[in-house]
């Protein structure tokens, strides 16, 4: 159902217009014309906080994405930090120009370490998840005779990489199998507590996996590990930026993400978390120049010539993220993707994969619509509704994927499912 935005809700944002001098940031001035002004943290205030937050995105108004697990878009201040900062680099190349950027690098370490709660001497700046997860697995001193228990339901750069790896090193791949719909938090904490053996040396999975959004049991996951003398690896690709993360909390080993999915960073810029006590069982795989200045960056982050302007831009999406609430960037998107789930869940022969159960899910909703071909849906959706989503194939829980974010809006999962619902009647 589409929340009205109230008069209200208007009148509200805009008599406390006067305090959003407090963040005077010319960036956010700029919005889209017709949008209310974005005030940070006003997101008690409904619909109209949320069409200020839409207006600092270049995304046209009518057209809705609902790609986050794949691709985010950059908010206004992200982008024009990234363009600012290329430009910088490109009308003056000199060192002395570029001097000051070993400071912007550390300033990001700085304010990752601050959004997930932990210290910059545990933060590497990778390029996404796919590097920060391929730096465990290739990392680790593992030999044959030793196991690493994966879960089946985990992206190529978590699961076939370790696969692969296996073949060289001669380390043995236990497999956790997927359960669909999500058989519940227990379920996975034991099954993971029994395939652990005296051989175990790492168990890894996906915060919230890709394919359908099942939410793991991270923080039961790891606590497990620690209890056995094992290393865990969280795959927070589907995670940073979307769950307000808290690492000291979760007390993982290892922790990857990428700036351009849920945190709406810049592409080409990511995260891993080496968690202090376990940064002396890794090894670098790569050594060249300009490492970072603290902790594990020292020697894990020598990784040559890099473009700091994503970073700086990634910084901004993590500001951008604080002002607009971290909390509030959740639930908004956890209640869309709930929303959508409801009113996928009323449709005759559409089969929806991920758990209704709010406590299991969270903002990745797959499903199959009945016999429509799912390709051909996408595609008619895009082009006629305006709607983006991702195509599923393949015979496991094939079918589309919407994953809303905190800038997509209530009509947009309604018009979503009312052209599902057109097109199972009509027909593509
Ligand atoms: C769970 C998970 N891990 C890793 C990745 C890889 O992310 P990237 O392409 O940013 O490296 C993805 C991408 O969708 C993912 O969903």
């Amino acid at each position: 159902m589409t929340a009205p935005v109230s008069r209200r809700d208007f009148a509200r944002l805009f008599a406390i217009g006067g305090s959003a001098a407090l963040f005077a940031d010319p960036a956010w001035a700029r919005t889209a014309p017709q949008t209310p002004a974005f005030v940070p943290g006003a997101a008690g205030t409904g619909e109209a906080f949320w069409a200020s937050v839409r207006g600092q995105f270049v995304m046209p108004p009518d057209l809705g994405v609902l790609n986050a697990a794949n691709l985010c878009p950059a908010s206004r201040p992200v982008l024009e930090a990234l363009r600012r900062e290329t430009d910088s680099v490109d009308r003056d190349p000199s060192g002395q120009n570029r001097a000051r950027l070993t400071g912007e690098k550390e300033a990001t370490r700085n304010a990752l370490a601050e959004f997930l709660r932990v210290t910059p001497e545990e933060i590497v700046i990778t390029r996404n998840t796919s590097e920060a997860n391929n730096m465990v697995s290739s990392g680790l001193d593992l030999k044959a005779g030793d196991e690493v228990i994966v879960f089946h339901d985990n992206h190529p750069s978590n699961l076939v990489a370790w696969q692969e790896k296996a073949k060289r090193f001669g380390f043995t791949v236990i497999e956790i199998a997927q359960k669909n719909p999500h058989p519940g938090m227990d379920y996975y904490i034991d099954a993971y507590k029994k395939a652990i053996t005296p051989k175990t040396k790492v168990l890894t999975f996906t915060h919230i996996t890709s394919t359908v959004g099942d939410l793991f049991p991270a923080k039961e996951l790891c606590a497990l590990a620690r209890e056995h003398g094992v290393l865990s690896l969280a795959d927070g690709a589907q995670t940073f930026g979307l769950l307000d993360v808290n690492l000291a909390d979760m007390s993982p080993d290892f922790y990857s993400g990428s700036a351009h999915k849920w945190a709406c960073g810049a592409r080409e810029c990511g995260v891993l978390y080496i968690n202090a006590r376990s940064q002396a069982k890794v090894w670098p795989s790569i050594y060249s120049a300009y490492p970072g200045a603290v902790g594990i960056s020292k020697t894990f982050e020598s990784f040559g010539q890099r473009d700091e302007a994503t970073m700086i831009a990634l910084r901004e999406a993590l500001q951008f993220q604080t002002k607009v609430g971290r909390a509030a960037i959740a639930q908004r998107s956890h209640a869309l993707a709930n929303q959508l789930i409801a009113g996928l869940s009323k449709l005759p022969d559409v089969k929806v994969w991920t758990s209704p159960n709010p406590a299991l899910n969270a903002a990745v909703v797959s499903f199959q619509p009945g016999s429509l071909n799912a390709a051909k849906l996408g595609q008619v959706l895009y082009e006629k509704d305006k709607i983006g989503t991702a195509g599923r194939g393949g015979a496991d829980r094939g079918g589309l994927r919407a994953s809303p974010h905190f800038y997509n809006s209530p009509e947009e999962v309604d018009r979503l499912v009312g052209a599902v619902a057109k097109y199972l009647k009509s027909g593509i």
